[in-house]
């Protein structure tokens, strides 16, 4: 496989070149905007890559809703352009979305066959590049993954870790429920999907459920910091973009079409402690 990754930098972005190392890789950040289409065409023409995986992004949620143009601009009409380049050469193209596309009001987890209902700019402007991608190209895959937390990026782990062992005492918000995603796990995921020419759209997180709460309060424990961790509601923690209350995705595409089932959330995390590559 001759593959180009955007977002190198990000945390999923480094997980990716770890588990495509036996390929050939290019691999781009912001040496690449993918917001200017033209220098795109030509790394693109150069490199020939026969498939692309889009991982860059405007990724501050609540950045988003005071920067809306910046959002649109990176998340929806710079993965436009890569899939217009990703056609240009004639390459699959895989775009990483999100579960911020769902409205989070159902109390069941949402599948790749539920209506979409963004409430955030981030959500929106998510959703937007996922119509630029299934309109610009044909063999395309989306995988929505959620609570993504790495060790190459900032993420809810290193801040719970960092609250925890600076203060000794936190509230985390406890009506919010997700899936949190080891990126090491989806970076393998989707290199499955992509070697399986199985074109559509991916539900990918980590099995099981939890709310912010119960992941600060396993974070602590596998961290060994001795913290009191207290519940909050939402209400009590307000953010300028408001977040899905239940967040949780059911595989099921990956269900349906026999792929191996992704490892529960607690394994994944051990997993990140262990620091297991
Ligand atoms: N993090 C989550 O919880 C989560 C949940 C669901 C889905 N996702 C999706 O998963 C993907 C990977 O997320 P992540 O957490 O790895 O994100 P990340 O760490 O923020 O990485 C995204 C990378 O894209 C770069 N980038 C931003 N604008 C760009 C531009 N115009 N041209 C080229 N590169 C640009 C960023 O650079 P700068 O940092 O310098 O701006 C960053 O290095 C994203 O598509 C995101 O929407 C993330």
């Amino acid at each position: 496989m001759k593959v180009l990754i955007t977002g190198a930098k990000g945390q999923l972005g480094q997980d990716l070149q770890k588990v495509f190392a036996d390929e050939e890789v290019a691999a781009y950040d912001l040496d690449l905007d993918i917001t200017d289409l033209s220098p795109l065409l030509k790394k693109f023409e150069s490199f020939k890559p026969d498939t692309i995986i889009h991982a860059a992004a405007y990724t501050d949620v609540d950045g988003c809703e005071k920067n809306q143009d910046t959002a649109f601009e990176v998340n929806a009409l710079g993965t436009a352009n890569v899939a217009i380049a990703a056609n240009y050469v004639d390459a699959q193209m895989l775009y990483v979305s999100t579960d911020y596309i769902f409205d989070g009001e159902s109390d069941k987890p949402r599948t790749e066959f539920d209506n979409v209902n963004p409430q955030s700019v981030y959500g929106k402007s998510k959703l937007a590049g996922e119509k630029a991608v299934s309109s610009l190209t044909n063999k395309f895959y989306i995988a929505r993954t959620a609570w993504l937390y790495g060790h190459g990026g900032a993420n809810f782990v290193k801040t719970i870790l960092r609250a925890a062992k600076e203060k000794g005492k936190l509230k985390v918000v406890d009506d919010q429920r997700g899936s949190p995603t080891f990126s090491l796990d989806l970076a393998e995921k989707i290199k499955e999907i992509v070697k399986s020419g199985q074109y559509g759209t991916y539900h990918v997180t980590n099995s099981g459920e939890c709310s912010w709460f119960d992941f600060a309060k396993k974070i602590v424990e596998l961290g060994g910091i001795n913290a009191q961790i207290t519940p909050c509601s939402t209400k009590e923690y307000p953010r300028p973009a408001k977040r899905p209350a239940f967040s949780v995705l059911r595989n099921y595409n990956l269900e349906l079409r026999g792929f191996k089932p992704m490892r529960s959330w607690q394994d994944a995390l051990e997993s990140y402690f262990e620091g297991s590559q």
